[in-house]
């Protein structure tokens, strides 16, 4: 039997949203052997993260909050969605974006990046609107947010309540596909997913990908190697690390590779190759910066494997 966490982050319990995660249970509960388990966020009681790290330092990467998210991973949202095989999230738009509410049900997701918990589980989202909407922006917003949990996102929906009849069915369908992924991952286990499957599989069927953005930001919008941030860092000595160093150079080498391929339109080789960049980045700056001043941790095995760790 497969189990999917179906969140509602409406504060209206029987509005649109609602209506549209209804219509996606229904497809879910069509899959023979799968059921729905449907979370209300304004049902519960939790906060935002308080940056506390604990989650990083203890080998369980569980929260410490005395909250539904926390108590040392027996908080009831943490156990339930622990114990899904999937997870579908039904949004209303607010402000052009996703709600506030599922913005906090993501942040305090924290604890299972250092654990790779929801690595590689199917995972869905629907944005829903009614006025001016921005569903799409939305959506690609909690896409962003449900590829940096590692979960592989089995399709999104930008719903605007002036079609309502037709997102229904598309709520639905989604439902059915993320439902049929679940049973996968509750009777085979689930699938192994490194970052570059990952990075691959969002560039190519989800409708954010990361590609464009790093390079972006790595490059605070130059896109040119010679304008990175590690380049810059290099250049300037501000790393003190000997062994951060050594990251911020690999992490400098791979990307002038990216860029060319980025430019020349092989996304697959630029992902490829991106992936390997932004882990020697990712490393590097938490031995520079993280890891004794701010975490007091090792960097965990699961969060942004290095190349040869990255299988
Ligand atoms: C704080 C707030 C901000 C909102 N911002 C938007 C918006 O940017 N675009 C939009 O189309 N609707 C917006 N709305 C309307 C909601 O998206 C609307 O409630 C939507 O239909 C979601 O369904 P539900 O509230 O019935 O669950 C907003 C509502 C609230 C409470």
């Amino acid at each position: 039997m497969a189990t999917v966490l179906a969140v509602l982050t409406s504060g209206r319990r029987q509005g649109f949203t609602s209506r549209l995660l209804a219509a996606a249970v229904a497809g879910l509960e069509s899959v023979d052997g799968v059921s729905a388990d449907v979370l209300h966020t304004h049902d519960f009681g939790f906060g935002p993260c308080d940056s506390c790290f604990a989650c990083v330092r203890d080998p369980a990467h569980v929260c410490v909050l005395d909250d539904d998210f926390g108590r040392g991973g027996e908080g009831e949202i943490f156990q339930r969605l622990q114990n899904a095989n999937g997870l579908l999230i039904a949004d209303p738009v607010h402000n052009w974006s996703p709600s506030a509410s599922a913005r906090l049900f993501i942040e305090r997701c924290y604890p299972f990046i250092w654990s790779g918990g929801l690595r590689g589980m199917p995972a869905g989202s629907i944005s829903c609107a009614s006025n001016q909407g921005m569903q799409r922006e939305a959506m690609r917003e909690l896409c962003k947010w449900l590829f940096g949990l590692r979960t592989r996102y089995v399709g999104g929906l930008d719903a605007h309540v002036a079609q309502f009849d037709a997102a229904s069915q598309q709520a639905s369908a989604l439902g059915t596909a993320l439902g049929k992924a679940a049973l996968r991952d509750a009777q085979r286990g689930r699938d192994k997913w490194s970052d570059t499957d990952c990075f691959t599989h969002y560039a190519t069927q989800a409708p954010w990908n990361a590609l464009e953005p790093y390079i972006e930001n790595l490059t605070r919008g130059a896109m040119m190697a010679s304008k990175s941030v590690m380049q810059e860092a290099l250049a300037d000595e501000t790393f003190e690390n000997p062994e951060a160093v050594e990251h911020l150079k690999l992490a400098q080498e791979e990307f002038q590779h990216t860029i060319p391929y980025y430019h020349v339109g092989d996304m697959e080789q630029a992902n490829a190759s991106l992936v390997k960049a932004s882990a020697h980045w990712t490393k590097a700056t938490w031995l520079e910066f993280l890891q004794d001043q701010v975490i007091g941790a090792d960097q965990p095995e699961n969060y942004r494997p290095l190349p040869d760790e990255d299988d």
